[in-house]
């Protein structure tokens, strides 16, 4: 299952838009895209020995043209290439196209979510599985501060966790570093629910602010400029169509 769309960004003084797309597929589907790949995309894609990132790649790759063809209209997936920087960010080459379109992305299971955007505004985002195995070991990672915003907002602890992991990885994918900087930097300051969603800022970067989706078994978050307004319902409904799956 897909599902796309635009995002309509709203600042004070001037509009930007983005491109999403959320997927669903198992690897058996996802081949019958193969040809969707640039042929560069397509010599990594041979080169993979593990089924699970042969899943993970497609997934992102697939999910980021489909975003990308939102946001920009192109309409050959096979003349993107979307490269890996040296930290492993995405970089969105097109033949022809002047601007500098930018990618966030990220891949669980069998979802891939990403978000196709201008480098004029940039916008991250990240989707965890809630994995009760792995709840300590996050909680470890987190300060007391950042725990206590937990029950404030009546999550249970494992999502809360998940959500406050996506969040520091989301704004660390807007960085390009990903989570090889210092985790404290990347502290979450205010956690509020709001409606059906999770609104978040942080200490060091006040810039920004999280909106985070909490189902059943996974989180997603996603990451913008603290005064960049959206309308999510559209993307809310896409996500929530996905992950009630
Ligand atoms: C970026 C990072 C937080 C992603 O976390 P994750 O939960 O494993 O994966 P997600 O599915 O959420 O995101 C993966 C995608 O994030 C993107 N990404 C990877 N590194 C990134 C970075 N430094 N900045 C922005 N985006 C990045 C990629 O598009 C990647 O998908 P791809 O490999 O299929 O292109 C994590 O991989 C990390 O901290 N990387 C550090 C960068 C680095 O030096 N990596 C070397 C690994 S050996």
């Amino acid at each position: 299952m897909t599902n796309y769309g635009k995002i309509i960004l709203k600042r004070e003084d001037k509009n930007f838009h983005a491109g999403f797309c959320i997927i669903h597929e198992e690897l058996e589907t996802l081949v019958n895209s193969l040809s969707l790949l640039h042929p560069i995309e397509k010599s990594y894609y041979d080169s993979l020995k593990y089924e699970r990132r042969k899943v993970s790649y497609m997934l992102g790759r697939i999910a980021a043209k489909k975003a990308i063809s939102e946001f920009a209209e192109v309409k050959s997936f096979s003349s993107i290439h979307i490269d890996s920087g040296i930290f492993q960010f995405p970089v969105v080459k097109i033949p022809g196209i002047t601007q500098n379109i930018q990618v966030s992305l990220s891949h669980c299971d069998n979802f891939g979510i990403a978000l196709a955007f201008p480098e004029q505004h940039p916008l991250g985002i990240d989707i965890e599985k809630i994995d009760t195995t792995k709840t300590e070991a996050i909680k470890s990672q987190m300060s007391p501060k950042e725990l206590e915003l937990i029950p404030k907002v009546n999550l249970p602890l494992q999502t809360g966790c998940t959500a406050l992991w996506t969040i520091k990885e989301g704004l660390s994918k807007i960085f390009r570093t990903g989570l090889t900087m210092d985790f404290k930097l990347l502290e979450v300051q205010s956690l509020e629910k709001k409606d059906s969603v999770y609104i978040s800022s942080f200490t060091n970067c006040a810039q920004y602010k999280g909106i985070s989706w909490s189902f059943e078994n996974y989180v997603c978050t996603m990451i913008l400029p603290k005064n960049t307004n959206i309308d999510f319902k559209n993307f809310s409904g896409c996500l929530t169509n996905i992950f009630s799956i």
